[in-house]
């Protein structure tokens, strides 16, 4: 038997595993150590898999529960893994802009496992930016300025139903969003949390979701996010990973940032993906 290996990758950010093959659940202990490892690194990357979709839940599982994403279309028969698509006569891709799932939620999800199904010839790669490495860079005076900060998060403006890109008539999309009645839930979270599964301080505002920082005028609110966004998505604090066909990449909420790059078009891609639960923030300045 194969022993489970973790790598780091030779960027700031992910390591890949080997040694496992998750077409076979992962016993407890397997699943603790993969746990860890995500907490570590902030995203987990294998290759060469083949994965049923009820393998995919049953990995899932044996990671945390598994939470239904209200917004994205079910891939058919299995109501708790999201389809993301598109097809070669689409122009848009979903995640194509910086962002973390589901921080709009009350309790955000852990992560995600997404499972490539179709991949273009060329292209498509996912870009991840690290939180921690994305904290633990700013200036002295900035992190002190944001520490026990609060940021407003929201998916009305992504997802609801005056969303400005998903009624842009040159935005082909529709099919695969629906229940924008559902983007209503804003919620305040830490703009600096400590990471539930590492202890470490991470950076979690994120572009497309983080609208406003608590008890500052507007224009300083916009004026700071825009700084920390603009800080956080440099160039040294992201990994490119280029998928092929049997990989998998199990991703921290919590710890980085992605952005699907959206360079094939005519070309279809099909990924499958679960969202696993996690737990209420913490301010990075608790104990
Ligand atoms: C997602 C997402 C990235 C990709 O599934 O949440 O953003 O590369 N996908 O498809
Ligand atoms: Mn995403």
């Amino acid at each position: 038997m194969t022993r489970l290996s973790i790598e780091p990758t030779d960027g700031p950010v992910g390591a890949f595993v080997s040694g496992i093959d998750l077409a076979e659940t992962p016993d407890p202990a397997a699943a603790a150590t993969l746990r860890t490892a995500l907490g570590d690194h902030g995203v987990l990357f294998f290759r060469e898999q083949s994965l049923t979709p009820e393998a995919h839940i049953a990995f899932a599982e044996s990671l945390a529960p598994i939470v239904i994403n209200r917004f994205f279309t079910p891939v058919a028969g299995y109501p708790n893994i999201a389809e993301v698509r598109k097809e070669a006569d689409q122009k848009n891709n979903i995640g194509g802009a910086w962002h973390a799932d589901h921080s709009y939620d009350q309790i955000p999800a852990m992560g995600s496992i997404l499972v490539a199904k179709e991949l273009p010839p060329m292209g498509g790669d996912t870009l991840f930016a690290g939180m921690y490495a994305a904290h633990d860079s700013l200036p002295d005076d900035i992190r002190e300025r944001i520490a026990g900060l609060r940021a407003l998060h929201s998916s009305r403006h992504v997802f609801g139903a005056g969303a400005a890109h998903l009624n842009d008539p040159d935005n082909d999309q529709g099919d695969r969003y629906g229940n924008a009645h559902a983007a209503t839930q804003d919620v305040w979270h830490p703009v600096v949390i400590r990471h539930p599964l590492s202890g470490r301080k991470s950076l979690y505002v994120n572009p497309d979701f983080a609208v406003r920082i608590d008890g500052l005028p507007e224009a300083e609110s916009d004026a700071l996010l825009a700084l920390l966004f603009e800080h956080a998505r440099r160039p040294e604090h992201i990994y490119r990973f280029e998928w092929e066909p049997g990989s998998i990449a199990l991703w921290d909420n919590r710890a980085t940032w992605h952005l699907a790059l959206n360079d094939y078009h005519g070309h279809r891609r099909l990924m499958h993906r679960i969202t696993l639960a996690g737990v209420a923030l913490e301010s990075g300045e608790s104990n």
